[in-house]
């Protein structure tokens, strides 16, 4: 695992928790309540991704598939400054999509077997992951086609991941409830995207003004720990 090329969240702290940062051939996602952060760091991974191996970058471009219609391009060019990154540039290689439901969201991935090789993406975000197929299959009558919709669309993602080398990052929102944070991962409200599949799991949690508090679950390979960030105005940085 540590020879798998690896992108910069932006925050040392964060990179140290996951083993040095969002990983390659590895679905990564990040849960939590609102506002815990999954978004931005969405948007950060996006233009860290872009940065030089040496800066913790890929040298590659981004997919960005955007359920909740949530994304600023603002934010990617404030990000982008903030690194020394032409903001034009860094806009340029990021390839946005606006998912309109589930099927539209499995369609586009579908899609990206062409665009991934011939733009050289190096990252997929899909934020969220989970929204519009808890919208369409809501309660628990609906659990089980959700759930295999929902198994069906990590299978492809993970299948773009092993195929072309390129880090996955998903984000799933699960309500805030303090037990869980500590307790049993797999008992989160509305949790588990990844429970079948092969990934990183990593809870985000709100803390004091712009902190914000990670912690991985479920990975064997790396330590119970956690990891303070912050959001700044230039993005995540410890
Ligand atoms: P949901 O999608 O609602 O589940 O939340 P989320 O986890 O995606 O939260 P998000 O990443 O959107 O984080 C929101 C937090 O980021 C806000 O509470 C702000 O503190 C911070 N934030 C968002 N935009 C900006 C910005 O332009 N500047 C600064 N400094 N902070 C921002
Ligand atoms: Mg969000």
């Amino acid at each position: 695992r540590m020879s798998l090329p690896k992108i910069t969240t932006g925050s040392k702290n964060l990179d140290n928790l996951l083993g040095g940062g969002v990983e390659v051939k590895t679905i990564t996602e990040f849960f939590g309540e609102f506002g815990s952060g999954k978004t931005q760091l969405c948007h950060q991974l996006a233009v860290n991704v872009q940065l030089p191996l040496e800066k913790g970058g890929l040298s590659r471009k981004a997919v960005y598939i955007d359920t909740e219609g949530t994304f600023r391009w603002e934010r990617i060019e404030a990000m982008a400054r903030g690194l020394g990154l032409d903001p034009d540039k860094t806009m340029e290689n990021i390839f946005y999509v606006r998912a309109v439901n589930s099927d539209h969201q499995m369609a586009v991935v579908e899609e990206l077997k062409e665009l991934i090789p011939k733009e050289d993406i190096g990252l997929v975000v899909v934020d969220s992951v989970t929204g519009h197929f808890r919208a369409e299959y809501p309660g628990r009558e609906n659990l089980a086609v959700r759930q295999q919709k929902l198994n069906r669309h990590l299978h492809q993602l993970m299948s773009l991941a092993e195929l072309f080398d390129v880090a996955v990052v998903v984000t799933n929102q699960v309500m805030a409830r303090p037990d869980v944070f500590y307790g049993d991962p797999t008992t989160a409200i509305g949790g588990h995207v990844l429970y079948h599949a092969p990934g990183v799991r990593v809870q985000l949690k709100k803390s004091r003004g712009n902190r914000r508090i990670a912690r991985i679950v479920d990975a064997p390979h790396l330590p119970e720990s956690e990891a303070v960030f912050a959001i700044t105005e230039v993005g995540i940085r410890d």
